[in-house]
């Protein structure tokens, strides 16, 4: 995690510095800071909290420069602080360095860095190793690329640094293993990102540095990128940028979460765009048709995500089980890469990720590669490492989703399972041609059933004034909403701070039920599909303990309306869709009462949005 920017050119530096850091936010918030080369000296502003604490205190100052670097960190090493806070200067106060990601061995090295008369400051390991870098300079008598190169080649663990002299602002070096960096190319300027965000409105030109590379930028020479370990010379090649600034902007809502949440209907149209055919009864997907027989062939399929893409593989499992018929294994991406798992060959691993960076995901993409596991990828962020390091895949479409809690993203990723597991059950000649089109034909309007579903918006804004004190949370559900329950009890907990559980209905005798007063609001989860007459069961059983039932029904509903408390429609659908429809009241619910709780819905405590630490 943590956001790094960094700019070389002939413009004021500190203005692109802080609005690069303000969209990348997401990657953490727990402090931030800038350096400035300002003639011959590194003027450095450092402070606690969000990007614009920092801004504020840097004002008040000068901001001149035209070379800077800036982060905006996720604590790892050491709590969240203005010391801790990059970036980190080198004792010798030559040496400025930004830095996202984990030094393993950074005890090893602060202790040679000790013995040799280095003192710290910070409880970081990113001032571990700019001292390393220094340590190495003062050596070796090099210049700065040199020493980053040789101190690198000592490192482990992960990272994506930029670093200058101060006596040479107009170099700036970076380098790159696991975690992300971008360099955009504009005309005597180059920007820095950890995504390509911060340098949108200036070019769309970029170049995704790879693990173990560097690279040596000026203002108007040609990019040096070598290798870490070889010092070999690379031939990068330069990505045209398809994001534009309007995508990654509020447009008028209070949060990016709201904003996000009503893109759904045009996410999952986009998902699916020229790829659901209804009048030609097919589905065409490029990824899929390129190794069709692997699928077909599959004897098993793993899927591994983290968080709420987890969430979606849990809804896929039970799709891919119905319509393919072939056996599902979701795991965890951390408990995946730690064990010793059984992978075949003829296993098939679907990675889920809308940042494409998340580290686990990524670590356990890499073992299945290595057990010879064809990997196909669903992501969100074109370019990202997941959507390059896996063979084949599928991008989601669902455009930039900013606010830390997923919710657009969640709904294209359920979409693309949705046509996969359509479309494999066809390969595999599990299901019949009028299931198959009716299928289709409905998935083709559920965007018009989400925005449906959004004119509840008032209804839940209501709901949510009633239980917005809650101390706990209960969600249920069975068959595909199960995944539901998860996610909406998610939802809640990462936005509003409200301690929820999500459960199988049927689970709930086995334990919660011992929670549930009347001070409980329990979620239940109840469309007219399979399980119905069980859930129809089960609200009473939350009933006769006088907890408090909010269900979400298909509309015309005449059983679980005349128990639950509250009841938000939503429009009929085949089961296998309703995922797509009863998600939506569920986030809408978690962000009104985070709103209401003085909760900042897109920056909440402690989490970020792309975990590239494990
Ligand atoms: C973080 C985010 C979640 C996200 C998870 C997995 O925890 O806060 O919203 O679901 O990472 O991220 P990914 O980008 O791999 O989907």
């Amino acid at each position: 995690m943590c956001g790094i920017v960094g700019y070389v050119g002939d413009r004021n530096a500190f203005p692109i510095l802080v609005n690069g850091l303000k969209r990348l936010e997401y990657r953490g918030y727990d402090s931030s800071g800038v350096a400035l080369a300002q003639n011959g000296e590194i003027t450095l502003y450092k402070k606690q909290g969000m990007v614009k604490a920092m801004e504020e205190l840097a004002l008040a100052g000068d901001t001149s420069g035209s070379t800077g670097i800036a982060h905006t960190r996720w604590a790892t090493h050491g709590q969240p602080s203005d010391e801790n806070a990059h970036p980190h200067v080198s004792n010798s106060g030559n040496l400025v360095l930004v830095h996202n990601g984990i030094i393993e061995n950074y005890q090893a090295l602060k202790e040679l860095l000790q013995d040799n008369g280095f003192e710290f400051h910070s409880e970081t390991d990113t001032e571990v190793l700019v001292n390393f870098i220094q340590y190495i300079q003062d050596q070796e008598d090099c210049k700065l690329k040199k020493a980053v190169r040789i101190a690198l080649a000592q490192v482990i663990g992960a990272y994506a640094i930029c670093i200058y002299d101060k006596n040479k602002p107009e170099e700036v070096v970076v380098a790159k293993l696991g975690s992300p960096l971008v360099i955009g190319l504009g005309v005597n300027e180059k920007f820095i990102g950890s995504d390509a965000t911060p340098f949108l409105e200036y070019t769309k030109d970029a170049i995704y540095l790879e693990d173990g590379e560097m690279a040596t930028l000026t203002a108007e020479g040609e990019l040096d990128i070598r290798l870490i370990q070889s010092d070999k010379a690379v031939n990068a090649q330069v990505h045209k940028l398809q994001m534009d600034l309007e995508s990654i902007e509020k447009g008028g809502y209070d949060y990016f979460m709201m904003k996000e949440i009503y893109e759904q209907p045009r996410a999952i149209y986009d998902t699916f765009r020229g790829r659901l055919l209804p009048e030609q009864g097919m589905i065409k997907m490029s990824g899929l048709e390129e190794y069709a027989d692997r699928f077909r062939n599959a004897d098993r399929i793993i899927m591994t995500a983290c968080g709420t893409s987890w969430h979606s593989a849990l809804v896929a499992e039970y799709l891919f089980e119905e319509f393919a018929r072939i056996p599902v294994e979701v795991e965890y991406g951390s408990e995946f890469r730690y064990r010793n798992p059984i992978i075949r060959k003829n296993d098939v691993v679907i990675a889920i990720s809308q940042s494409g960076e998340t580290a686990d995901t990524l670590a356990a993409i890499k073992m299945a590669k290595e057990a010879g596991a064809m990997v196909f990828g669903i992501c969100n962020v074109p370019g990202s490492t997941i959507a390059r390091e896996t063979h084949a895949g599928a991008y989601t479409h669902a455009g930039p989703e900013i606010g830390v809690a997923s919710t657009k993203a969640f709904t294209s990723q359920v979409t693309v399972l949705t046509m996969m597991a359509l479309e494999l059950g066809k390969i595999r000649g599990e299901f019949s041609t009028s299931q198959y089109r009716a299928l289709l034909n409905e998935l083709s309007v559920i965007p018009k059933k989400v925005e449906k579903v959004l004119e509840s918006k008032e209804l839940v804004e209501e709901i949510s004034a009633l239980y917005k004190d809650a101390n706990n949370a209960l969600y249920l559900g069975r068959g595909v909403n199960f995944p539901i329950a998860l996610e909406g009890a998610l939802k809640l907990k990462e936005i509003s701070y409200i301690h929820a559980e999500g459960y199988p209905a049927a689970e709930m005798k086995h334990g919660p039920i011992a929670l549930i007063d009347e001070n409980m609001p329990v979620i239940v989860v109840a469309p007219n599909a399979g399980h119905y007459e069980k859930l129809v069961s089960n609200v009473q059983e939350v009933k006769a303990r006088h907890g408090k039932v909010i269900a979400v029904v298909t509309e015309g509903d005449t059983e679980v309306v005349q128990s639950a408390d509250h009841v938000i429609e939503i429009p009929e659908t085949l089961e296998a869709l309703t995922p797509l429809l009863t998600v939506i009241p569920l986030q809408l619910l978690s962000y009104y009462i985070a709103v209401m709780r003085g909760c900042d819905v897109d920056r909440p405590r402690n989490l970020a949005k792309s975990v590239t630490v494990e």
